[in-house]
C-alpha cells in the first residue's frame, strides 16, 4: 500500500466543481484585488469564529506581524511565545523588533504551560502568543486570566486550529487579536498562501484594514507606514467554498485520530496525543513520539507510509537565531519533543484500510 503523508484528493474530490465555478466567476468580474470575494470570506469567517471582524491578509506569517504592529508593540517590549512552535511565531516578533521570551510547554499537551507563564513576564511584557499546536487548543482560560491580570494582550495563533475550541468557545475568538493561515496544507486551506486576524475589537480591526494595505484607507492617502498583505480575490472565493466544508473535514480528522488511538493503544514505547481537560483537537496533525522516531519513520517510508517532523529543530537552535545565543539544553522539553515526534498520515478521504495499515505497520516495528 502507498499513503502519502499529505493528500489534497479527497478534499479536492468534493469542492472540485465548486472551485472551478468560483474561478470563473472572479475571472468573468474583473476584479482581482479587495472586492466582494474577501469582503464575502471575512464576513463569513467572522461569524463561524463568532468574532466582529476578520480582516484577510497574504498569509499567516503576514496576520501575526500585522497583530503585533496593530497593537503597537515593537523594540524593548518582550513578547511570550512557546519554545516549541513553528518558526513563524518567532519570526513575526523579530520583524516588528521586539523580544522574543520563549516559554516551555506540557510535556503531554505540547501547549503553552499556564503554570510556567508568570516567571517569564517582567515589566516589559506587553502579550502572550498561545499557539494551538497541531490542532489542540491551549488552556485559554489560565491564559486569559494571567493576561488579564498582568494587563497583557493575547495573541493567538490559530494557524493549525481553526473550528477548535476550548471549553465550547472557538480558538480565534479568545485573543484581542488573532491570526491564522489558510497555507494549502491547513484544516482550512487556500490554493496558495492566504491568511487572516480575527477580532471583535473594532479599533484593531480598522488599523490592520489600513496596515495591510499600504497603511491607506483612501487610495492614495497614506495614514500609516503600512506592508501589502492582502487577501486576493481568487483565494478569498475559493476560501469561502471550502469553509462550508470545515466542520464536515474536522469530524473526519477527529474520527481518523479515534481509529489511530484505539489501534496504537498499549504500545508502552509509543506515546499517543494527550488531551487537555477542556481542550477540544481538531487534529491539523496526529503527531505521536517514539524515542526510536528516526528508526520508526525508517520502517514506515520503507512500508510506503509518508510521514512527517513538526518540527526538526526548535526554533532557540535554528541558525536564524544564533545571535540569541541559546544552547543545546536551554529549552529542555522543545529539544525532546524534535528529538522524539512523528506525524502520521491523516487525510480528510482516508480510508479504513488505509487507517490500518498504518497501526500494523507500527505494530510491526515494536513487535
Ligand atoms: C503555527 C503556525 N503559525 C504560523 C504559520 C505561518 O503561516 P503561513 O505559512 O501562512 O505564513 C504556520 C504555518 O505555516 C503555523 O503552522
Amino acid at each position: 500500500m502507498n499513503i502519502p503523508f499529505l493528500s489534497f484528493t479527497g478534499q479536492n474530490n468534493l469542492v472540485e466543481e465548486e472551485i472551478r465555478a468560483a474561478f470563473e466567476r472572479v475571472f468573468q468580474n474583473k476584479w482581482y484585488i479587495l472586492g466582494k470575494e474577501v469582503s464575502d470570506f471575512e464576513k463569513a469567517y467572522a461569524t463561524y469564529n463568532k468574532v466582529q471582524h476578520c480582516i484577510g491578509v497574504g498569509n499567516g506569517l503576514d496576520a501575526l506581524h500585522l497583530a503585533l504592529k496593530a497593537l503597537d508593540i515593537g523594540e524593548g517590549d518582550e513578547v511570550i511565545v512557546p519554545s516549541n512552535t513553528f518558526i513563524a511565531t518567532w519570526l513575526a516578533i523579530s520583524q516588528v523588533k521586539a523580544t522574543i521570551v520563549p516559554v516551555e510547554p506540557d510535556r503531554l499537551t505540547y501547549n503553552l504551560d499556564p503554570h510556567l507563564i508568570e516567571a517569564a513576564i517582567t515589566p516589559k511584557t506587553k502579550a502572550i502568543m498561545p499557539v494551538h499546536l497541531y490542532g489542540q487548543a491551549c488552556q485559554m482560560d489560565a491564559i486569559m486570566q494571567i493576561a488579564g491580570k498582568h494587563n497583557l494582550f493575547v495573541i493567538e495563533d490559530n494557524a493549525q486550529a481553526q473550528g477548535c475550541a476550548y471549553n465550547e468557545q472557538l480558538t480565534g475568538s479568545f485573543g484581542h487579536i488573532n491570526a491564522t493561515s489558510f497555507y494549502p496544507t491547513k484544516n482550512l486551506g487556500a490554493y496558495g498562501d492566504a491568511g487572516a486576524l480575527t477580532t471583535s475589537d473594532a479599533n484593531l480591526a480598522h488599523k490592520v484594514n489600513l496596515l495591510r494595505n499600504y497603511g491607506s484607507e483612501k487610495k492614495y492617502y497614506n495614514e500609516v507606514i503600512g506592508l501589502n498583505s492582502r487577501l486576493d480575490e481568487l483565494q478569498a472565493a475559493f476560501l469561502s467554498v471550502k469553509l462550508k466544508y470545515l466542520n464536515g473535514w474536522i469530524d473526519e480528522r477527529r474520527k481518523i485520530a479515534e481509529a489511530y488511538d484505539e489501534q496504537l493503544d498499549g504500545i508502552s514505547e509509543l506515546i499517543l496525543p494527550a488531551i487537555a481537560s477542556g481542550a477540544m483537537h481538531v487534529y491539523h496533525l496526529y503527531v505521536v513520539r517514539s524515542s526510536k522516531r528516526d528508526a520508526l519513520e525508517k520502517h514506515l517510508n520503507n512500508h510506503g507510509i509518508g510521514t512527517g517532523i513538526h518540527y526538526p529543530v526548535p526554533a532557540h537552535l535554528q541558525k536564524a537565531y544564533s545571535h540569541l545565543g541559546y544552547q543545546k539544553g536551554d529549552f529542555p522539553i522543545a529539544e525532546e519533543l524534535a528529538e522524539t515526534c512523528l506525524s502520521l498520515p491523516l487525510n480528510p478521504g482516508m480510508s479504513d484500510e488505509e487507517i490500518e495499515y498504518v497501526c500494523k505497520t507500527i505494530k510491526k516495528f515494536y513487535a
